[in-house]
């Protein structure tokens, strides 16, 4: 893990479960992670923990609801505004939607798919876009699926 000492990690889905995980675990490694999610609070809470406190890195939380394309672009904005790189990416976020084929809804289908499909797509350009900007040759892009 040293050479990701200092270096600017992106976690989706950073409110809850796994992500949260990854997001205590990468600052204890010494990463400034951004965390998104729509319960921003709960990332603030998060970094507002005594063991990341302490620790080398740090956890700036974004608001982004990952349905919506612009707001994953002006994330995207931000960290290029404040951080001015990006080194790593794992599209975390993820939803369940179970329902029959049949009668499920029509929004369900389309959520699940924007959060699981389409904003791993966006995400995915826009960090590699970034990545390319700064010259980072070894920058990584980590999808966690269901
Ligand atoms: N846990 C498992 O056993 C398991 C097994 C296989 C695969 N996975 C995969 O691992 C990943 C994480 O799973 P988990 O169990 O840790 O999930 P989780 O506890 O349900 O957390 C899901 C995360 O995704 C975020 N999210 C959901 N909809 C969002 C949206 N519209 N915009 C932004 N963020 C959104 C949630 O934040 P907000 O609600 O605050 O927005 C939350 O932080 C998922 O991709 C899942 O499919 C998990």
């Amino acid at each position: 893990m040293d050479r990701w000492n200092g270096r600017v990690a992106l976690v989706t889905g950073a409110s809850a479960g796994i992500g949260a995980g990854l997001c205590r675990a990468l600052v204890q490694h010494g990463m400034t992670v951004v965390g998104c999610a729509r319960s921003v609070d709960r990332i603030k809470a998060i970094a507002e923990e005594d063991a990341l406190k302490d620790a080398p890195g740090k956890l700036v939380a974004i608001k982004c609801d990952l349905t919506k394309e612009s707001e994953i672009l002006s994330m995207f904005d931000e960290i290029r505004r404040t951080l001015g790189r990006l080194d790593v990416c794992i599209n975390n976020a993820g939803i369940g939607y179970d329902a029959p084929l049949l009668t499920g809804s029509i929004s369900g289908f389309r959520s699940t798919l924007d959060v699981n499909v389409m904003a791993v797509c966006i995400c995915t350009q826009q960090a590699v876009k970034l990545m390319q900007e700064k010259g980072i040759d070894d920058g990584q892009i980590i999808h966690i699926s269901r």
